[in-house]
């Protein structure tokens, strides 16, 4: 991971510069790292498109983005003007080689222009079927040749099982060297993510007890409050388990579960990390009904307006089978983990937004506390808020001030709210990315041992139809059976984790 990071001279391609994430995330993030001195001096955004589009109508539609998308809101006129001038609309078809030729000549231009060969991104912001042909033309027309200074940045969805994943890596390894290749998961950009290693790994305190011997269990929750959106499309297919547990919630949990790096290299990081992937238990068929429960919205209230349910929503099968909610106890299997059940759970149109990760330590081993106080001792609990509240809590017991021994649950709390502004996911990655510091990227091995953990679960789900679907209302926390599913061990889910 390095420290030193304003971006070299860089030309940003886009490709889908039209689409929604360039103008809600990429193009705020862009600007925000323009904005606070981390771009240099010479870079270039191209944004590339069907549509046909001046120039002046793509900045406008930036702008309008800008206003409504960027964490510093309306940029400064000053700012604007400046950053606007960088940035140029380039019609093409991502399937048509010509369009990469004349590309070139444009890129070859700038170059000429700064007296240099400047590095290159290319952010694939495409539909998933548009990755191989855009990596092909890429390669052909030789744009990203350059393996040390060019990069190639890879949305989600990176495949929809483990042979297409798998295939999807061929591809694109064929094409370009592993380094040039960034994958992108949003969730590891995130300030109160990134935390955890500093947390974990720069306190001696936490690292003698984060094991089985003193750990009782783990929970991970991303619980949204929105539906699908005007995703339905895309999310038909998808469904919780491919859209958030493969990548963003596996993540979470590798780095709560990964060994301590002896550096802070890409390489050593992503090394600990697939070693947590390869050691999570294969859940065996048959059991997949005991670890894993899906659910699917129904209609409902949320924050006193009424909202529709899954199969009512655009472009969504009115019998549709697609989990919109999915709970799963995963094990890993090693020495530091043997026996503390790991529950994720994730869904759509829920109570609360909230994304949270607690690490509930066992009870103390002999209460030496009178009987009517022992049921007041609750074992100590650490909690990680990472949005929207961002926090890091410590539960632990404490003696009511007063003249008799009364206990309470008191708090220790490191609140990140009261730093500094803080980045979106978005800017670090993408500075990342320009600087070549892949730790927060995934490696192909990663995505294919995520995508093999989930398999079991994804097969059962696909072969057995779920006839209780609708099973949870908006609104709440997702269907009963999620309960169920840890309750067989004595443990609950806290509705709201986030007050530990
Ligand atoms: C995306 C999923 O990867 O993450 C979406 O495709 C989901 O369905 C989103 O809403 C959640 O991201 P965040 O940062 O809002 O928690």
């Amino acid at each position: 991971m390095k420290t030193q990071k304003k971006a070299p001279p860089t030309i940003i391609v886009i490709f889908g510069g039209t689409g929604d994430l360039a103008k809600r995330k990429l193009i705020p993030a862009f600007y925000n790292l323009f904005k606070d001195g981390w771009m240099s001096d010479q870079f270039a955004i191209v944004g590339l498109g069907r549509t046909q589009l001046n120039d002046d109508d793509f900045r406008q539609r930036l702008y309008d983005g800008l206003v409504s998308f960027s964490r510093s809101g309306k940029p400064a006129d000053d700012k604007w003007a400046v950053f606007k001038e960088n940035i140029s609309y380039f019609v093409s078809n991502a399937d048509d080689g010509n369009s990469y030729k004349e590309l070139a000549q444009k890129l070859d231009a700038i170059d000429q222009k700064w007296g240099a060969r400047a590095n290159r991104l290319f952010y694939m912001s495409v539909a998933p079927q548009l990755i191989g042909p855009v990596t092909i033309h890429l390669n052909e027309s030789g744009l990203a040749a350059n393996c040390d200074t060019d990069r190639i940045v890879v949305e989600k969805p990176f495949g929809h099982d483990t042979d297409s994943a798998i295939e999807l890596n061929k591809l694109l390894t064929s094409k370009f060297s592993e380094k040039q290749i960034y994958r992108i998961d949003h969730y590891l950009g995130k300030e109160t993510v990134q935390n955890i290693l500093a947390f974990r790994f720069a306190n001696a305190l936490f690292e003698p007890i984060w094991n089985r011997n003193f750990i009782d269990y783990v929970q991970i929750t991303v619980a949204e409050q929105v539906g699908v959106e005007e995703r339905g499309g895309y999310y038909e297919g998808a469904g919780a388990l491919k859209d958030m547990i493969q990548n963003h919630l596996l993540q979470l949990l590798c780095m709560i579960a990964m060994e301590p790096p002896v550096s802070f290299e890409a390489e050593e990081i992503r090394n600990r990390k697939i070693d947590v992937l390869r050691a999570v238990h294969r859940i065996k068929p048959e059991d997949v009904h005991n670890c894993a429960v899906r659910g699917q919205y129904g209609g409902g209230w949320m924050q006193g307006e009424k909202v529709p349910g899954y199969r009512e929503e655009e472009g969504v099968n009115p019998r549709s089978n697609t989990e919109t909610f999915a709970a799963v106890k995963f094990s890993i299997e090693n020495w530091r983990w043997q026996g503390v059940p790991f529950y994720v759970r994730t869904g759509k149109r829920m109570q609360e937004k909230t994304s949270s990760i607690t690490i509930q330590f066992r009870p103390v081993p002999h209460l030496t506390f009178e009987p009517s106080q022992a049921d007041s001792v609750t074992p100590n609990r650490l909690t990680i808020n990472i949005q929207p509240q961002m926090d890091i809590r410590l539960r632990f017991m404490a003696k009511k001030p007063g003249l008799e021994m009364d206990l309470k649950p008191a708090e220790m709390v490191f609140d990140y709210a009261s730093g500094k502004d803080s980045p979106e996911a978005y800017e670090t990655l993408l500075l990342d990315a320009m600087v070549g510091d892949a730790t927060l990227f995934m490696r192909s091995d990663q995505v294919e041992e995520a995508w093999k953990v989930i398999t079991p679960i994804q097969e059962a789900w696909a072969s057995r139809e779920s006839l209780d679907f609708p099973n949870y209302s908006a609104g709440t926390w997702g269907p009963e059976s999620a309960e169920a599913l840890i309750a067989r061990q004595g443990h609950t889910w806290s509705s709201a984790l986030h007050k530990s």
